[in-house]
């Protein structure tokens, strides 16, 4: 019998605030249109250290559970994709489990690479539940971050947080994956990293492109060759293997990445299948090509901005958010960028209630209720110490980092 895991459902948590970059670019001097269509970001979500990346991360986790009535006993695996950890040792998974009341019985854990890290997790569950190790239970995947380059650096207008849950199980009533086509393709490049004691990253910004550019050149010609040999996709000029995804969702640090993305994708696809580079071609397919494969992955990453971990995932939410009943039975590839840097390209087929399954992340309320913040606002959260967060009652079903006891980080639940 052929084995079928993937994400069953997902759920998605936000900062309260949110800084729109037409405000951002005015206040820098920045023609809005540098950030707007330059980088295709509209908005960023913004922190106070109350919403830290355990809050952000057990609020998604309770979401999820509630609007799907998990049982928690039913979860054997519970990991945290982050690379905005609290403590060198106790995992943000480890607060999580103790938040959201999971129960003793299941392996906890955070794992880090850069954005990386939450589909490092996701596969590792994945293949546990498709080995039968798992032995019928389910595992909670979180990728919780806060993006943070700094006031008036090249980054800034880059940032971001918030948490995405998925619960990955045998029913995976969003995606399923194709086990065993995943394409990776990694290095050791300093392309962004956060030295320990640091808050902001350290980042070199235009190679940071050229590395995840590459990386993906790596990973999908990976995976492609592998889809070719199951005959999952062919090898024809009239429809590139790309073109046979019904979908492409990309890791989005900014929209604009995914438009470099996915030019570079068919720039592969163009060269290896074609013999060579069809540049008349590209030029009369590209948008039409963006707009059908990509552009309903954008629709909530716009909003956001950079979420790290949870940033393709959230993609993924957008995309079906903007369309699922489009893409029911469908299959499509997501990609996954890490830096330092590790990569994956995977794909999966697009599950039959994924339209109704989707509405119960209720993702139009989540983004629309987020309260609009000034430049001097913004400025004054960024200014705040990571250890003294503003006493505000945590909103219902949401939690919030209260402050540091005797070394220990305290929580309140909404
Ligand atoms: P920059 O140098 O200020 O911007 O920083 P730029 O000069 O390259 O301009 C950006 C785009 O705006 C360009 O478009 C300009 O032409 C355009 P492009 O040529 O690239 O298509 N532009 C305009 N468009 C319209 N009207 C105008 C105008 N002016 C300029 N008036 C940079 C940009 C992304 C480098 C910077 O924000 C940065 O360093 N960001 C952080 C690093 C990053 O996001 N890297 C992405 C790849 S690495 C990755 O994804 C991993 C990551 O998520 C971390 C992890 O794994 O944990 C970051």
């Amino acid at each position: 019998m052929k084995t079928s895991v993937g994400i069953e459902a997902l759920a998605v948590a936000l900062p309260r605030h949110t800084l729109h970059l037409e405000d951002l670019a005015r206040a820098r001097g920045v023609d809005p249109a540098k950030y707007i269509a330059g980088l295709g970001v509209r908005e960023m979500a913004v922190t106070d250290p109350g919403e830290d990346t355990v809050a952000l991360a057990a609020t998604a986790v309770r979401r999820l559970i509630d609007s799907n009535d998990v049982d928690p006993a039913s979860i054997g695996m519970l990991a945290v994709g982050t690379e905005t950890g609290v403590d060198h040792s106790k995992p943000v998974a480890s607060y999580v489990q103790g938040a959201a009341g999971l129960p003793r019985h299941m392996r906890v854990f955070d794992v880090q690479h850069a954005c990386y890290g939450g589909t490092a997790g996701l596969m590792a569950a994945i293949e546990w539940i498709a080995s039968g190790v798992a032995g019928g239970k389910s595992a909670v995947i979180v990728c919780s971050d806060i993006a943070r380059y700094g006031v008036k650096t090249a980054g800034e207008p880059t940032q971001g947080a918030g948490a995405v849950a998925m619960l990955v199980s045998s029913r995976p009533e969003l995606f399923a994956i194709d086990l065993g086509l995943n394409g990776t393709s990694s290095a050791h490049v300093f392309d962004f990293w956060r030295p320990l004691g640091r808050r902001e990253a350290v980042v070199d910004g235009h190679y940071s492109i050229d590395c995840y550019l590459e990386a993906l050149s790596g990973a999908y010609r990976d995976w492609r060759g592998r889809a070719e040999a199951k005959e999952i996709v062919r090898r024809a000029a009239s429809a590139l293997p790309s073109e046979q995804l019904a979908a492409i969702g990309y890791h989005v640090p900014f929209c604009k990445m995914a438009k470099k993305a996915h030019a570079r994708l068919r720039r592969c696809d163009l060269d290896d299948v074609l013999g060579a580079f069809d540049e008349a071609r590209e030029e009369r397919e590209s948008a039409t090509s963006f707009e059908r494969q990509v552009a309903g992955s954008l629709t909530l990453c716009s909003r956001v901005g950079n979420i790290y971990t949870g940033s393709l995932y959230l993609g993924f939410a957008g995309m079906l958010n903007a369309g699922a009943a489009a893409l029911v039975g469908k299959r499509i590839g997501l990609f996954s960028y890490g830096s330092g840097c590790a990569s994956e390209f995977f794909s999966g087929v697009v599950g039959k209630n994924a339209a109704e399954q989707i509405q119960r992340a209720h993702l139009d309320e989540v983004i629309g209720s987020r309260e609009r913040v000034t430049v001097e606002e913004y400025e004054r959260l960024m200014a705040l110490q990571p250890d003294a967060p503003p006493d505000i009652p945590p909103a219902p079903g949401a939690f919030r980092f209260t402050g540091v006891k005797d070394h220990r980080r305290e929580y309140a639940a909404g």
